[in-house]
């Protein structure tokens, strides 16, 4: 905190939490709730976990762990790893992050970018493999001299930071009406201190944590049983253990979210409401109006869900129209099939057959205006020709022309089936210019499909139609 005397802060570190909450408007249109979302986004780095970065140093500094010049290690999901790069920035420490390879490359970019070292380790290893994350963390911290590892999956301080300043600040801005707070969760120090907060001082206010389906810690809370994690996209929230951190005693109840509503909601919260925000920030909201559609507390009353983080470091995953058909989290009812038919071309299927003449191939390319046909015999895909192609082979010999096209055959192109669905034939269409769409039933072909049909669909269908 800056001084009483002098209000300037002193660093950047001065200037974490006081987040403010807005209304949500238009996502929560006709429930009957007021719902205030706490955009822990507008951090200094970007997230809720720059309060606990200088609340975990201090503390090591205070019990004489790490000492001036030392290296802070951590195992992040990256969101730590800032709140800690603030302080070792400020505080002039090395800073040392291990990640899993699951998380978004803007993260580590931007890890490096406050001269970090990130080390990647892969995500499907569990906990106590010597590999995982944790462990890389645990080992690198006995290995490099004065150095220190907060591990805020056990550290008090993670905690402690929201129960002191994240849980009196939702108090006072929830006002009186206030009834219940919703946090995502992941090591648990968001929700378990501000549950602590609430339980010693506002008992009545209902804590809701929000898991992402796949996480063992939402069943752990129903059964007490420790389930076999399952792999989930959305990051930072969620665990395969169970962090020393979470205190299921200042929890109420749990919600659980699954990938496609969380990254779903982030993008509405971006489009309709302004909040440029992450994934678990999607989960968090969806969570939320899921938890009151069962009407758990008196109409009227306000609800503060907390925003975790930004949307800037997951503008190649979720904010990618692209990224979102490839894991088929866009609605794509169409096929390729429903492509093909739906070319406003007459005929509808321009090819050509082994026994046409060059001549002919290259007025027919002209006509349609294509730069390539594929080349049949009867429903048979023998080969294609390119415009290109053609015409270096006359400029080469003038009587090619004259010739048929079997003379300067390509190769085939790939073939789909009519019922493709259309995140397929994106994928296939990264790696070859043109598919061959052909009617499971009667295996006639129907007509050819090229990046720029693709690319044509996509945009007269626009990125609103797409969610
Ligand atoms: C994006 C994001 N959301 C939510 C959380 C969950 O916060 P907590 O670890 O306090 O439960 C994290 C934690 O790293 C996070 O990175």
């Amino acid at each position: 905190m800056p001084d009483a005397a002098d209000p300037t802060p002193r660093s950047i570190l001065d200037v974490i939490g006081h987040t403010p909450v807005v209304p949500l408007q238009r996502v929560a249109r006709g429930v009957p709730y007021r719902v205030l979302a706490k955009l822990e986004y507008l951090n200094p780095g970007g997230s809720v976990k720059d309060r606990i970065g200088p609340a975990m140093i201090d503390a090591a500094e205070a019990e004489g762990r790490l000492k001036p010049g030392g290296t802070i290690i951590e195992a992040t999901s990256g969101n730590t790893g800032v709140g800690l790069a603030l302080v070792a920035a400020v505080r002039g420490y090395h800073a040392v992050f291990v990640l899993s390879d699951k998380m978004s490359a803007e993260k580590v970019r931007l890890l490096r970018a406050f001269g970090a070292r990130v080390i990647i380790t892969p995500a499907q290893l569990p906990p106590d493999h010597p590999g995982s994350y944790y462990s890389v963390a645990r080992r690198l911290a006995q290995e490099i001299p004065n150095s220190v590892y907060p591990n805020q999956y056990e550290n008090p301080m993670n905690p402690e930071a929201h129960y002191r300043t994240t849980g009196p600040e939702i108090d006072r801005q929830g006002g009186e009406k206030l009834t219940a707070v919703v946090a995502s969760i992941g090591t648990g120090g968001t929700v378990s201190g501000i549950g602590r907060y609430f339980k010693e001082h506002r008992p009545s206010v209902r804590v809701v944590a929000v898991d992402p389906k796949g996480s063992i810690l939402g069943p752990y809370f129903a059964t007490h049983e420790i389930a076999r994690p399952v792999p989930y996209k959305v990051e930072g929230i969620g665990e395969d253990l169970i962090p020393k951190t979470v205190d299921f005693r200042q929890i109420d109840a749990f919600v659980e979210v699954e990938d496609r509503e969380s990254f779903l909601m982030a993008r509405r919260l971006a489009r309709e409401e302004g909040l440029f925000v992450g994934g678990s920030s999607g989960s968090a909201v969806a969570g939320t109006l899921r938890w009151l559609a069962a009407r758990p507390v008196p109409e009227g009353s306000t609800v503060v869900v907390v925003l975790p983080d930004s949307g800037d470091r997951y503008l190649s995953k979720f904010y990618s129209d692209e990224w979102m058909r490839e894991n088929r989290f866009l609605d794509e009812g169409a096929t390729a099939g429903d492509l093909v038919r739906g070319k406003d071309l007459a005929p509808p299927l321009v090819a050509v057959d082994p026994t046409t003449l060059v001549r002919d191939a290259l007025a027919l390319l002209e006509r349609h205006s294509v730069s390539q046909l594929p080349v049949l015999a009867g429903k048979e895909n023998v080969g294609s020709v390119a415009e290109e192609d053609l015409l270096r082979a006359v400029l080469g010999d003038p009587t090619v022309l004259e010739r048929t096209v079997g003379a300067v055959l390509g190769p085939p192109f790939p073939e789909v089936p009519a019922q493709e669905p259309l995140a397929d034939v994106l994928r296939r269409l990264k790696e070859v210019r043109a598919l061959l769409v052909r009617d499971g039933a009667n295996g006639a072909i129907l007509g050819l499909l090229t990046r720029h049909d693709l690319l044509a669909h996509l945009s007269e269908r626009g990125t609103d139609r797409a969610v």
